[in-house]
């Protein structure tokens, strides 16, 4: 798999659980507020907290893996296509390529903890260079909330257990197929 986070087709049609259809109201009545992307991203990751690492957020089928790469569970897509939830499970050493997103992106570890690489994009000649700007350590229980531009990073699951987030993003993720705008084929520093 060579694009980061790509969705799978089939969204269900309610959130599978009592807590997560909880959840998605509580985005649902956030996004509808029409901040802007930042502080809709910091009130989302708010809401998200509370139900992280709770047994019943998710059902037996949604901490599936893959052995042949990191897998995306769609949880939800609102019809208007304002915010989509989904939910990614990473066995140990599987990891995303470099790359940022279409739009505004929470995510909250689950179980497990998630290892992140933050990049900044140099420019260098006529192209440009990748210059590792921060290493984060995300447990679970956690929540980041990040808005583009400036999103440049890379995931992976370092540890030895299975690592579970969920992700929310301000768009519709299975409509466009991806939540990623870019993946960067370029050299890095380290
Ligand atoms: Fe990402």
């Amino acid at each position: 798999m060579t694009t980061a986070h790509t969705a799978t087709p089939a969204t269900p049609a309610t959130p599978a659980t009592a807590r997560l259809r909880s959840l998605v109201a509580e985005i649902r009545e956030t996004v509808n507020r029409g901040l802007p992307p930042e502080p809709t991203a910091y009130m989302v990751a708010e809401k998200l907290l509370p139900h992280l690492g709770r047994p019943d957020l998710l059902t037996e089928g949604q901490y599936e893996g893959d052995s042949a790469h990191y897998r995306q569970h769609v949880l939800h897509a609102e019809h208007d296509g304002s915010f989509s939830v989904v939910a990614l499970v990473w066995l140990p050493g599987q990891s995303t390529p470099v790359h940022d997103h279409v739009s505004w992106c929470v995510t909250g570890v689950h179980r497990g903890e998630e290892h992140e690489r933050r990049y900044r994009l140099v420019p260098q000649g006529m192209t440009a260079r990748l210059v590792a700007a921060q290493d984060v350590v995300n447990p679970a229980g956690t929540v980041a909330a990040f808005a583009p531009p400036g999103d440049i990073h890379l995931v992976r699951n370092a540890g030895t257990g299975k690592a579970v987030s969920l992700h929310v993003y301000g768009a519709d993720v299975v409509r466009l197929g991806t939540s990623v705008r870019r993946v960067y084929d370029l050299p890095a520093d380290r």
